[in-house]
């Protein structure tokens, strides 16, 4: 189960602490559901990346992950770039400070109003989805009076298996363009006014467990890159996305940044060995496996009852809005316990959220310890990329608050969301005094 955890969690039993911080006392404190990152574990995830992959490969971080100030400050000092796809990532990760040069844009129906302000202030790379982009990027850039960085995103099928829901190439993927409709782009990109044509970009989906596929995407950016290389600059740019995976269960396999490294590189040797790749930048674009491990997701038990076919269930304060996972992939995860860390015996339990829907489930058989009662304290492991990223306020719930954790002491890098953020956008509601008695 370690490798599902952040590093700092300890003890196994008694009073359980993430960066020298009691897990209790966060509760008590920031209340429920709540995000708790390890913030040193986080930290090493980022050399991580960096000693795998050496100070050449430009690392950009998939802003889709998760975002706030505190993780950007330490994204910036580390050199990353962020991915962004819309005016609104935009928006968080100019104010947290990040050069516009180191911001990479992605999309696959960008507005031209969003492409135009990403010229204006000069964003590293935009990454061109579909042929009518160029049009689109050449005109703006005679207005703006900037050219356009650009990279031309593949759809090459390397048969990446994962879930359907994120897997991005194929013959029924809408991203990118496939080989034939690329060169074309390419071909009329390179001499076009207004229009940098700086490389390639793949990325075939997420969750890809094996890393072969990684290899395969480079060889892929490689044998289209031969043909066309006349029309790209004496360097070229080879972005190869992300896609590694992590661990959810704990019979999942952990994936380890420096296989990850050795696929990808060793991918880019053979063909350079073939004197088939010739001056390069490779780009990688990680997001899950930057931020998942380094984080949980306290709630508290709200309910316990025996379901008619004998199952012991126990509900949480929590669930599909602040995780959608289980309800949009069928994932599944661990549940511990916190407040009865250690205690037996155990027995399995239905653990559900509160939602009104069947399927907002983080485990059907999570082993807990059967004195487990409303009031007691869990947390789900794995939960910093995309669950606080894709919450919402189904059933007027609150967006959790996200703490970051070390050296004992522990900082809210994202509050708890109000009842009056609940109401901010209605204009007859949020003109209104509060209608019903709080409780903090
Ligand atoms: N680059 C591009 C162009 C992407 O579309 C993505 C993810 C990434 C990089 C980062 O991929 P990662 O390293 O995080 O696998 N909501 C889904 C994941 C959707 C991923 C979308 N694109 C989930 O919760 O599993």
């Amino acid at each position: 189960m370690r490798h599902l955890l952040p590093r700092s969690w300890s003890p196994a039993t008694g009073d359980v602490r993430v960066g020298g911080a009691s897990l209790s006392s966060l509760a008590g404190r920031f209340g429920t559901p709540l995000l708790v990152t390890d913030e040193a574990h986080l930290l090493a995830r980022l050399d991580a990346f960096r000693e795998a992959f050496g100070p050449a490969t430009t690392l950009v971080y998939a802003g889709k992950a998760f975002l706030c100030g505190a993780l950007l400050e330490h994204l910036d000092r580390a050199g990353w770039w962020v991915d962004v796809v819309s005016a609104g990532e935009m928006e968080i990760v100019s104010r947290a400070g990040l050069d516009a040069g180191r911001i990479l844009m992605h999309g696959n129906a960008k507005p031209r109003g969003e492409l135009a302000d990403a010229l204006a202030c000069g964003v590293g790379r935009i990454v061109v989805d579909h042929p009518g982009e160029v049009d689109v990027l050449a005109g703006l850039a005679a207005t703006v009076g900037r050219e356009a960085p650009v990279l031309i995103r593949l759809n090459a099928d390397v048969a990446a298996v994962t879930h359907e829901k994120v897997k991005t190439t194929g013959a029924r993927a809408q991203f990118g363009m496939d080989l034939a409709t690329a060169a074309r782009v390419v071909a009329d990109a390179a001499t076009r006014a207004g229009i940098s044509l700086r490389g390639v970009h793949i990325h075939v989906g997420s969750q890809i467990r094996d890393l072969s596929t990684f290899r395969r995407a480079a060889a892929a950016v490689v044998s289209f890159l031969e043909p066309v290389r006349s029309a790209f600059p004496e360097r070229v740019d080879v972005d190869l996305g992300g896609g590694l995976p992590v661990p959810y269960l704990r019979d999942d396999a952990t994936t380890d940044v420096d296989a990850y490294a050795a696929a990808i590189l060793g991918g880019l040797d053979e063909a350079r060995a073939a004197d088939r790749l010739g001056d390069h930048r490779l780009f990688i674009e990680p997001g899950r496996s930057v931020v998942a491990t380094s984080t949980v997701t306290l709630y508290r038990v709200e309910a316990r009852k025996t379901l008619p076919d004998g199952t012991e269930l126990i509900a949480v304060d929590g669930g599909l809005s602040d995780n959608p996972r289980p309800s949009l992939y069928g994932q599944r995860y661990e549940v511990l316990a916190v407040s009865r860390a250690g205690e037996g015996p155990e027995r399995r339990f239905h653990v559900v959220g509160r939602h009104c829907e069947t399927g907002d489930i983080v485990n059907e058989a999570a082993l807990l310890p059967d004195s487990t009662v409303p009031g007691d304290l869990v947390a789900v492991p794995v939960t910093g990329a995309y669950a606080h990223a894709m919450s919402s306020r189904y059933n007027g719930l609150r967006r959790p608050a996200v703490v970051y954790s070390a050296d004992g002491e522990a900082r809210e890098v994202v509050r708890r969301e109000t009842l009056d953020d609940l109401v901010a956008c209605d204009p007859i509601l949020s003109a209104r005094p509060p209608g019903s008695p709080r409780h903090p």
